[in-house]
């Protein structure tokens, strides 16, 4: 019998999972590094769906593997966006003062320690990444492949690249190929990333490791575009942080440049193409076809 994929309970037991582990991943601030670890710990739990996690355990399983042992890598992938996150919102950058439903790091901390709340968090991903060395079942080389596509993923050939394109970009005429380029980039890449690394570390062969990536591409870019239209159509409490930041900034998004209508049908595009990448799966691979359905109903 065909049984409907309960995506709900499915995000909401997987939160639970990645946030025991990242309970885990952070001591508790004591001791003279009491106030970063502190302030690391304010963004890092503050909330969020912790979606780049829940990808690469999916990733894992989807081509056969156990997401158990990789758990460190997906705690990974949450540190570098938290940080991501502690620092687009700086005065410097979109200078917002909401984020997960409270006030942004740099609002609490200061701008000081922000920054380094989210040096401390990016670094300490790397770490984690390594830690896979004690898992069963990883190779030392298989570790490095995975710590080199994070690298790409976060830093400028990703998404440090996207951010710097995204700041540029508010006092420019810009195309909408070159908004294509920076989402790729800026939310894209650690999506993809995410896939790769659980496919990788999965034990997927070079091919649904390669599918899975794509799916991620295609994913990260709807993603990103439904990430704009809530900016202009969400709701501040439901999201967690206010819209109506990216007009206030000039920032060159898919409905600034295509309309809303348009940019729609974009994000439903790319959902489209990331289902077809997921055609070779089978039922492992309902998570993301359900995950990737709801991107054009997010309201979060
Ligand atoms: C927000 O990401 C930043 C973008 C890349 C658009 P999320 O919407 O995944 O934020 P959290 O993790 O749920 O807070
Ligand atoms: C952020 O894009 C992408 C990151 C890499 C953090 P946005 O600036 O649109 O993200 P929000 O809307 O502030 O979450
Ligand atoms: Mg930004
Ligand atoms: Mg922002
Ligand atoms: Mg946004």
């Amino acid at each position: 019998m065909h049984e409907v994929f309960d995506l709900k309970l499915y995000l909401a037991e997987r939160k639970r999972e990645v946030e025991a582990a990242l309970e885990t991943s952070l001591p508790p601030p004591t001791g003279l590094q009491r106030s970063i670890i502190e302030a690391a710990r304010y963004s890092l739990f503050a909330g969020g769906k912790r979606l780049r996690p829940i990808l690469c355990l999916t990733a894992a399983e989807v081509v056969g593997g156990d997401s158990r042992p990789i758990m460190p890598a997906a705690c990974a992938l949450e540190m570098i966006h938290t940080y991501s996150l502690i620092h687009d919102d700086l005065p410097a950058m979109d200078n917002d003062d909401y984020r997960r439903g409270q006030l942004t790091n740099h609002k609490v901390y200061g701008e000081a320690i922000a920054i380094l709340a989210g040096d401390a968090l990016m670094t300490e991903a790397f770490e984690l990444v390594a830690r896979l060395q004690d898992a069963p079942g990883q190779s030392p080389d298989r570790i490095l492949r995975a710590i080199r596509i994070l690298v790409k993923a976060a830093g400028y050939r990703g998404m440090i690249g996207g951010q710097a394109i995204d700041l540029e970009c508010e006092n420019l005429e810009t195309d909408i190929a070159t908004v294509e380029y920076m989402h790729v980039h800026k939310t894209g890449a650690l999506l993809s990333a995410s896939l790769e690394m659980g496919a990788l570390l999965g034990g997927g062969s070079p091919e649904d490791t390669a599918r899975l990536r794509r799916y991620g591409h295609h994913f990260g870019l709807a993603f990103q575009i439904t990430d704009d239209l809530l900016d202009i159509e969400g709701d501040a409490v439901e999201m967690g942080k206010k819209p109506g930041s990216d007009a206030a900034r000039n920032k060159k998004t898919y409905p600034a440049l295509l309309g809303m209508v348009r940019s729609k049908e974009s994000a439903r595009e790319h959902v489209e193409q990331a289902l077809q990448e997921l055609a070779a799966f089978g039922a492992a691979a309902e998570p993301l076809r359900a995950l990737a359905r709801y991107l054009l109903v997010r309201r979060a």
